[in-house]
């Protein structure tokens, strides 16, 4: 690999608070080497047409430590080994456009890439990273869903979010002696749902890894009303479902879009609640709002940390590696390896032993 003189930045995927961060960190360690920056806008669209891309400077990235969103602009629809193109019909096709990304690469006069993402964003960065264009990844994901690191930033807010609305709940649920079903997201993992729901004492905590039984949830709510407690709280992952029944999707499929988009899990569980035991029951889903706003300090200190160790690790001339926390190390593995395996709630973890010996019912059993 030559020296490196010029580096890219972009962010990809859901956006999660702590990007920012990442990206100040890593532009003032990249000049604080000499080197110039590029932001690239939009995930690779930047790559796509260079005129959306722009200078980073130590001015850019000023002030914007605390900032959620992404002054990038992010997207989860553009992945260019399988871009959405409109075609002279009208109709959208997917095509092959990653040989544009590496021509203009080239063309910026880049030297690597700090890709910014998720485990999709990450992938498109590996299959680059395999066409030869050096790349750093630092993972991106409020839903902790990333095995070779022991944490993403944004999952910190993310939970912190969560456990303040459940929080709220309780006092209004109380107050009708009402059933509030409450849905967060997290995608095939129940980390957020786990860790806010066990913070906030919920009383039914439902997770993918946990397929729950609604007699069992039904039983854990009566016996509440029955002892005098006439309220509860459930928190059900988005990606959490029936044993032997499918996961709640909204139908939605955008064009350029790999996944489905999950959906509709509170409302299920609140209407079977209501017609199997009366109690008045509400259902909600807290959505983006977990995703939005001021990253928590833990968030804002992992996030700074990958940024200036993705640089680092350039420096070294490392590619093809994300950035990973291993306490007390922040350091690199292999993206291939990286990518292989999501990470899933233990069944057997600390925090659903104490869960469980603290009365949160999971719906298999009492
Ligand atoms: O992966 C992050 C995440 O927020 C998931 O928890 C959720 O399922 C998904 O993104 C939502 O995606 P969108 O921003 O497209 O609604």
């Amino acid at each position: 690999m030559k020296e490196i003189k010029r580096i890219g930045i972009n962010t990809g995927g859901g956006d999660a608070p702590g990007l920012n961060a990442v990206i100040r960190a890593a532009v003032l360690a990249a000049v604080g080497r000499g080197w110039e920056v590029v932001g690239i806008r939009k995930g690779y669209n930047g790559l796509l047409d260079t005129t959306q891309t722009m200078p980073l400077t130590r001015d850019t990235v000023r002030g914007i430590t605390h900032l959620g969103g992404t002054i990038l602009g992010t997207t989860n629809k553009g992945n260019p080994f399988s871009y959405p193109v409109r075609q002279p019909d009208g109709s959208i096709r997917a095509e092959d456009l990653s040989d544009r990304v590496l021509e203009n690469f080239q063309k910026l006069q880049l030297d690597a890439l700090i890709a910014i993402g998720g485990d999709g964003s990450l992938r498109i960065a590996h299959d680059l990273h395999l066409k030869g264009l050096p790349v750093v990844g630092v993972p991106k994901t409020i839903d902790n869903d990333l095995e070779s690191t022991v944490i993403t930033f944004g999952f910190d807010t993310a939970v912190t979010v969560a456990t303040e609305a459940l929080d709220r709940l309780h006092s209004t649920a109380e107050a009708h002696e009402r059933v509030m079903v409450v849905e967060v997201m997290g995608r095939y993992a129940g980390w957020i749902a786990l860790n806010a729901g066990v913070s906030s004492t919920c009383d039914v905590i439902l997770i993918p890894e946990i397929p729950f039984d609604m007699d069992v949830v039904c039983q854990k709510i009566h016996g509440r009303y029955e002892t005098g407690r006439r309220f509860a709280i459930v928190v059900a992952a988005e990606g959490a479902k029936p044993k032997g029944g499918e996961l709640a999707t909204t139908g939605e499929k955008e064009a350029g879009r790999q996944e489905v988009h999950l959906g509709g899990i509170a409302e299920r569980v609140a209407q079977e609640i209501r017609e199997r035991t009366g109690y008045d029951t509400r259902s909600l889903v807290l959505g983006h709002i977990q995703r939005g706003g001021t990253p928590t300090t833990f968030d804002r200190l992992i996030a700074l940390r990958f940024g200036a160790a993705a640089v680092r690790i350039l420096a070294e001339r490392i590619t093809g590696v994300m950035i990973t926390l291993d306490p007390p190390k922040v350091r690199s593995v292999p993206l291939a390896e990286a990518l292989s395996r999501m990470k899933s709630v233990p069944l057997d973890c600390d925090t659903i032993l104490t869960a469980r010996e603290i009365g949160v019912c999971f719906g298999d059993h009492l």
